[in-house]
């Protein structure tokens, strides 16, 4: 007994064919590569949790973006480490701080590279929480407003072609809109970090940013990793406030939240490809488990698979090598 035809087996034999009909497509231009900058001059740090990724001087932020922008990473993700921290994260909105001495320079020397400037305070508060904490140890939402906002419009000044508010307190994005439309920043977008579960994933990152919670978690305002629904309704609240682009962060573990969100929002949507999804796949590489190469070109095309128009990756720069 004959079984029915499988068409698409007919159609992959031939590779010609295969490429014609393929549903999916994974070019470097739709990638963003973070970037971990740090002050001081010619200077590199290497990250223990994460081969291959470093805090870099803005000189070598320079040159690396450059590097990933000539192989065809259209834009970059900046995150600051800065050389202070205190209560009122006061490095995070300072125009002279790291990340605004940053942007300037990557316009500079790569006007056509994307700029996008990750917004939050536990990079530059001296407990690591995201926001400003109150007596009681928790996180004073409303103050917290002011000094996102007060930070979005310092990296748009110094010339940030984007803001991505990860910071995850209630109504940031519209203080944020409000706020740059006050100071004649109409046209800078806001990439809203809408679905940003509590996830163990973020372990490495938390050395590269120096940013670990000095006490408690982050678990009163990140989302839990089993609510679906309440990630929807996140975006679609943060579309109303303003968003222009809706993120999902982690990726892997959240393929379903991707093609959810996109459905519900038809706006761009992005996924973070995070530290600990980079991490797992350095590791395991490493110890002759698993071929690098090919699990990341079949991660991150997943992560394309399930609605993501562009995904944030610590591997971007690696990939459009690849695929040269
Ligand atoms: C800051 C922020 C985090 C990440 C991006 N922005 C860490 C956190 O929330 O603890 C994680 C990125 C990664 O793991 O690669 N709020």
């Amino acid at each position: 007994m004959a079984f029915p035809a499988t068409r698409m087996r007919r159609l992959r034999q031939t590779g010609l064919l295969r490429g014609l009909v393929r549903e999916t497509e994974l070019s470097p231009s739709h990638l963003v590569l973070p970037l971990f900058v740090q002050l001081g001059e010619d200077s590199r740090t290497e990250i223990e949790a994460m081969p291959g990724v470093e805090r870099l001087s803005i000189s070598h932020a320079v040159e690396e973006a450059g590097a990933a922008h000539g192989l065809g990473v259209p834009a970059v993700l900046l995150f600051g480490v800065p050389a202070d921290k205190d209560e009122q994260a006061s490095g995070a909105y300072d125009a002279e701080g790291v990340v605004q001495l940053a942007v300037r320079a990557l316009k500079e020397a790569h006007p056509e590279l994307v700029v996008i400037t990750d917004v939050c305070l536990c990079g530059y508060t001296s407990h690591g929480h995201c926001g400003v904490i109150r007596g009681d140890g928790s996180v004073d939402n409303d103050v917290t407003l002011e000094l996102l906002a007060k930070t979005a419009i310092s990296h748009a000044a110094a010339g940030a072609d984007a803001v991505a508010p990860s910071d995850m307190m209630d109504g940031r994005v519209g203080a944020i809109r409000a706020q740059l439309d006050q100071e004649g920043l109409k046209d800078t977008p806001i990439v809203a970090y809408s679905a940003k579960f509590a996830s163990a994933f973020y372990g490495p990152f938390r050395e590269a940013a120096d940013s670990a919670p000095a006490f408690g978690d982050r678990r009163g305002y990140q989302m839990d990793p089993a609510n679906a629904d309440e990630a929807v309704r996140e975006a679609l609240l943060d579309v109303e406030e303003g968003a222009d682009i809706v993120m999902v962060k982690p990726a892997l573990p959240y393929l379903d939240v991707i093609r959810r969100v996109k459905e519900a929002t038809r706006v761009p949507v992005a996924a973070y490809n995070v530290s600990g999804e980079y991490s797992m796949i350095k590791a395991a590489a490493a110890a002759g488990y698993l071929d690098e190469r090919a699990a990341v070109l079949e991660s991150l095309t997943a992560i394309r698979r399930a609605g993501a128009d562009i995904v944030i990756t610590y591997f971007a720069k690696d990939v459009a090598e690849w695929l040269q």
